[in-house]
């Protein structure tokens, strides 16, 4: 959808292949560049190489958040690394790159930043005291 009103794209996630097969599809069906940075938002040291392509692309006019999971279950019933790994991509990622995005000082000073859900977010709340729906 973003590509299609005309941005060229940055795609980042943690598996290569999937990302060169998205950025290879969706350059062909829109004509806009798309590239790719492998990634993962949990870690701090890829998480700081996201920020510096934030800081430092100049183009780069909006941040689209979308990775990220949910656990259904209770907090005592979750595995707490898991629950730990869930709360360092929900919440220190989202935070720390949508700081980054929004401290940027750019000519084109209409900074957006988007946090996408799934079809059903919004619409179907998490189940009652479930530690990954506290996070989202
Ligand atoms: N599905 C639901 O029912 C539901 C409900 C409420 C809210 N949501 C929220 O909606 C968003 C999208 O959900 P979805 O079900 O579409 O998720 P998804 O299919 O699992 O897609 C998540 C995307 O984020 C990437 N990603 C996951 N972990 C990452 C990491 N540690 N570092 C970098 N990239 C990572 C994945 O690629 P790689 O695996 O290659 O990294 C994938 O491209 C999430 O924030 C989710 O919490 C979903």
């Amino acid at each position: 959808m973003v590509a299609r009103r005309g941005h060229d794209l940055i795609l980042v996630a943690r598996n290569k292949e999937r990302l060169a097969a998205l950025a290879q599809r969706l350059g062909r069906d829109t004509g806009r560049a798309v590239a790719t940075v492998a990634a993962d938002l949990t870690n701090a040291g890829d998480l700081q190489r996201v920020e510096h392509t934030l800081r430092t692309n100049a183009d780069i006019s909006l941040l689209v958040n979308n990775a990220g999971f949910g656990a259904a279950g209770s907090l005592l019933a979750s595995e707490v690394n898991k629950m730990e790994e869930m709360i360092r991509l929900n919440v220190t990622a989202l935070m720390r790159l949508t700081r980054t995005a929004q401290g940027l000082d750019r000519a084109n000073s209409g900074w957006q930043s988007r946090r996408l859900r799934s079809k059903s977010a919004g619409r179907s709340p998490p189940p009652a005291g479930s530690a990954g729906g506290n996070s989202r």
